[in-house]
């Protein structure tokens, strides 16, 4: 097999990164991927640093053991508390959301001031203000999470009454701050998007990683390399360490067609 024909391994804590790989397939549609979602140990936002640098680095060694030319941590949890200590251990370039999303929310804004929501984990960590801050140190950050957005996402109750409230109650402090860009910081919350813009009124843009970061992965492949220019090739194959008929639903909605190639994968027996 030529070597620019290795896969794009991608991995979030469930169907989140979905939202990304959707992104990167719009851009890079002649790369073949791997998708590997977490789904039995999902939610990791509300988890330990040492739990969730502990997950990822398990989910990297399965994607390596796949022959990975480049990893996308599509999580930002994961980006936020395991992207150092993961380009430290596997020798492959690692691309994460956290970067791609502040610049994308810097070159938007017009007020200086922007929001993020994130999951406690993500927002605890700093990580958005600190990869803002070093693009523009002037703009104001405010930061909220918003834990129970990811269950709503992962059961498909994105647009009711439930997720409503849930978006009324976590949102409003962001309110009369002047804010004119919200930042999405979790791959799940794309998945909520037409509530929380509600919520937030249309004045406020939201931003989200996924165009950034295929854009991000675009120039690194051109870098290196390593672009497949085999157009005939492309095949997407997703493994789940647990399979349930909503993500196959979701995941079948959300990338516009049936997800065939799913496999479920056990990550703590290491022989694969
Ligand atoms: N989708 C992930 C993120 O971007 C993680 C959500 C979770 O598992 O809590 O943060």
């Amino acid at each position: 097999m030529d070597k620019n024909q290795r896969p794009i391994g991608v991995f979030d804590s469930g169907i989140g990164g979905l939202t990304v790989l959707g992104e990167i397939l719009k851009i890079l549609p002649n790369e073949n991927f791997i998708y590997l979602g977490d789904t039995a140990r999902v939610p990791y936002g509300t988890k330990s640093s040492k739990t969730v640098i502990a997950y990822s680095q398990s989910n990297s060694r399965f994607l390596l053991s796949k022959g990975i030319k480049l990893l996308v941590v599509a999580c930002n949890t994961a980006s936020a508390v395991a992207l150092q200590s993961l380009r430290w251990d596997f020798d492959i370039p690692i691309i994460g959301v956290i970067e791609p999303g502040a610049r994308r929310a810097v070159n938007t804004t017009n007020t200086g001031k922007v929001g993020v929501i994130g999951t406690p984990s993500t927002i605890k960590s700093n990580a958005y203000q600190k990869a803002i801050k070093n693009i523009s140190p002037e703009i104001k950050v405010f930061s909220i999470s918003c834990p129970l957005f990811v269950p709503l996402a992962e059961e498909g109750w994105t647009d009711d009454e439930i997720a409503e409230l849930t978006a009324e109650k976590y949102l409003d402090p962001l309110k009369n701050l002047g804010i004119d860009v919200l930042i999405l910081g979790c791959t799940h919350y794309p998945l909520l998007k037409s509530m929380i813009q509600n919520v937030v009124g249309k004045e406020v843009t939201l931003v989200d990683s996924a165009e950034e970061t295929a854009l991000e992965i675009q120039r690194t492949l051109i870098e290196n390399h390593t672009s497949n220019g085999n157009s005939t090739s492309a095949e997407r194959e997703f493994y789940l360490t647990d399979v349930s008929d909503t993500f196959v639903k979701i995941a079948g909605n959300f990338l516009g067609g049936n997800i065939e190639r799913i496999h479920q994968i056990d990550l703590n027996n290491e022989t694969y």
